[in-house]
């Protein structure tokens, strides 16, 4: 069997539809799965699922930190959080409802589920296999004033908002931002080395691991390791980097901020929720976004993407770029039983 065909196959596997079920039991299994295919950063997918009578706890993996894009865990926590949102649409589909609480003493998310008549399935359920980061250029097109409204209504969380950015000024200082975040990002040798660690350079790698950043979906050709290690030194610079986003984000007519009170893992749990949700309904609209962080992982931008957004207690704590184009290949998960705890490891 060629390569390739294993890749789809692993993926197919991985995202089967999802399928709504009132029959009875909870099927927290299935919840995991459709939890892990969440987005994560540099898709290290941090969590580890601990199964419950009628509720999971999602605990964070600091074995999977990335210490130096991610010195706070913010990006970590982050990513509790999209975990957290697909489970709680997969238990809707199952008739139960959520209710989710960071909990400071695990570190952890924890949901609560209870059968409820009055739950059903939303159009963001069917969404969760088909969510993907598009790291591909967009066509341009401007989204639907209906579109628009649908993804801002998404997108409100508690002490988390989202604002969409058109205006031209305001673009091109976030371009030239970014553009200074990849320099900064890729002058640095410990950047570096971390981001290679979760490159995976070809379909063998990538199936192998099950995680991090294949050259597939991030629309890289696939190379061998031994050909990609050494060429990436003159590939992969601050400045081919900082063409490729500004390039990618003068395709896309939007730029979407997610904006916090507070700096803190409860908070950092609900901002990304609020964007897997916003992620989910732009993907039942057909719309797609991919992550520009650069400004807000780079410590000495912030204050000036802040300021610049008229922030003064609030913070930026992610970065899209939003429009239309083409599917990219998917991302490659973990397999479940990996991230299940299993009852003896239960405290
Ligand atoms: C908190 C967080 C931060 C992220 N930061 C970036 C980023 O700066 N650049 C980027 O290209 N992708 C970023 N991503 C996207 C991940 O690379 C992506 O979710 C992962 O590779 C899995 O792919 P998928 O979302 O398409 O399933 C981030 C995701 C999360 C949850």
């Amino acid at each position: 069997m060629p390569r390739s065909s294993a890749y789809q196959r692993a993926v197919a596997e991985q995202r089967a539809p999802a399928r709504e079920n009132h029959a009875g039991k909870l099927n927290l299994i299935e919840i995991v799965r459709l939890a892990t295919l969440a987005a994560s950063s540099h898709n290290s997918q941090p969590w580890l699922f601990r199964l419950e009578e009628s509720g999971i706890s999602i605990l964070p993996d600091f074995s999977r930190r990335c210490p130096v894009v991610d010195p706070d865990d913010g990006h970590l926590f982050k990513s509790l959080g999209c975990a957290a949102e697909n489970a709680v649409h997969a238990a809707a589909a199952q008739g139960h409802a959520a209710e989710v609480t960071f909990e400071s003493s695990t570190q952890g998310v924890h949901l609560s589920f209870h059968r409820s008549k009055a739950i059903r399935a939303s159009e963001l359920f069917p969404a969760i296999p088909q969510r993907q980061c598009t790291k591909l250029p967009y066509d341009g097109r401007k989204l639907d004033d209906a579109d628009r409204a649908a993804l801002e209504k998404a997108a409100i969380g508690k002490g988390v908002r989202m604002v969409l950015i058109d205006d031209a000024p305001t673009r091109e200082t976030i371009i030239d931002y970014v553009r200074q975040g990849n320099r900064a990002q890729l002058c640095d040798p410990a950047f570096r080395k971390e981001l290679v660690s979760w490159l995976r350079f070809n379909d063998v790698s990538a199936i192998r691991s099950g995680d991090g950043l294949s050259a597939r979906s991030s629309g890289q050709p696939s190379l061998p390791d031994w050909l990609a290690r050494p060429i990436l030194r003159f590939v992969l610079t601050g400045e081919s980097q900082a063409r490729t986003d500004e390039r990618n984000i003068r395709s896309a007519p939007l730029i979407a901020l997610f904006i916090a009170e507070r700096e803190e893992p409860a908070s950092w749990v609900e901002t990304g929720r609020v964007y897997e949700r916003f992620a989910l309904q732009a993907t039942a609209l057909g719309i797609r976004s991919a992550f520009i962080n650069q400004p807000i992982e780079v410590r000495d931008l912030r204050p000036q993407l802040n300021a610049l957004l008229g922030l003064r207690t609030e913070a930026a704590l992610l970065m899209l770029r939003v429009g239309h184009g083409p599917q990219a290949p998917f991302s490659l998960r973990r397999p479940v039983e990996q991230v299940i705890l299993k009852p003896e490891a239960v405290a």
